[in-house]
């Protein structure tokens, strides 16, 4: 039996959910008769019309809310918001991630490196993760089993670097992973019931790997549909102890 299964009414949350993986999972999750309300965050209305015109299409259980998650006083206000409403969050799936823009590309080698790009990296993959986690944890102390899961990458992990480049991406999901795990001891004390965890997707088609996707071959990148319903795959079989581990989109951990 899933842990959703055992809740009755759950209610999710996700962040960064105007495109890519995180819009796949709100549509998934709409599906999902099991799931009472999804609360999903867009940073801004132009990337976000998908998502915004689906919220008219069900109004009664999906909720947008607009949050940069650089800013700590926006979470603070999304988690105000849902804490009027609701009260409890079951499945919280942070989706936010930065690899390139029309100001900042991967660094191929040290020459690239400045340190406004890098601050950047940190505060979009890395540190707005922990403050999620900081903020939230009020919405996960009601006793039933909840998951709060990143969406890290296997590029942050430190263990398995062999081809080195894309400093910036690579540590601040390295940073990520050890948020994250420090962030899991601490809610096992006061959060028991919740699982946090860092899942690697895999290659997925999405405007971040679009640039980068000529090298890939066709079997080894999966559409949004499929990476969604692979990392459900992998929440939903999360056992007593898996919290604070580093999943791939298999199911199997991954080095740090
Ligand atoms: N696609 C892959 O192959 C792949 C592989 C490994 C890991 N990942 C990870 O998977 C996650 C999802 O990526 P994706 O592939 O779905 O990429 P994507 O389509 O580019 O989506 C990234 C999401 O992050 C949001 N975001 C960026 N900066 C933000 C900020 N300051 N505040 C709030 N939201 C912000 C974006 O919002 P806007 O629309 O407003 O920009 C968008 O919703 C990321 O963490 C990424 O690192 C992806």
């Amino acid at each position: 039996m899933s842990f959703i299964d055992e809740i009755n009414h759950a209610n999710a949350l996700i962040v960064g959910a105007s495109q890519g993986i995180g819009l796949g999972f709100v549509k998934k999750l709409l599906q999902d008769e099991r799931i009472t309300k999804v609360y999903a965050t867009y940073r801004q209305p132009e990337s976000a019309s998908e998502l915004i015109a689906l919220e008219s299409e069900n109004p009664e259980r999906l909720i947008c809310l607009a949050l940069d998650i650089t800013d700590e006083l926006q979470i603070v206000e999304i988690v105000q918001t849902i804490r009027t409403e609701v009260k409890k969050l079951h499945l919280v799936i942070n989706c936010v991630g930065l690899l390139h823009d029309s100001n900042l590309q991967p660094e191929k080698s040290l020459r690239q490196l400045n340190s406004e790009n890098l601050l950047r990296y940190f505060q979009i993959n890395s540190i707005g993760a922990v403050l999620l986690a900081k903020h939230l944890l009020p919405l996960f102390r009601h006793g039933e089993r909840s998951v709060f899961a990143t969406i890290s990458a296997k590029l942050g992990s430190i263990g398995d670097n062999q081809l080195g480049g894309w400093y910036g991406y690579r540590a601040s999901k390295a940073a990520l992973n050890m948020f994250m795990r420090t962030a899991a001891i601490e809610y096992i004390r006061s959060s028991p019931k919740t699982f946090v965890v860092t899942l690697h997707p895999g290659t997925t088609d999405t405007r971040l790997s679009r640039p980068f996707q000529g090298n890939v071959p066709a079997e080894k990148l999966f559409s949004v549909e499929r990476t969604v319903s692979q990392l459900l795959g992998v929440i939903e079989q999360l056992q007593e102890g898996d919290s604070g581990k580093f999943f791939s989109w298999d199911g199997s951990q991954l080095p740090w």
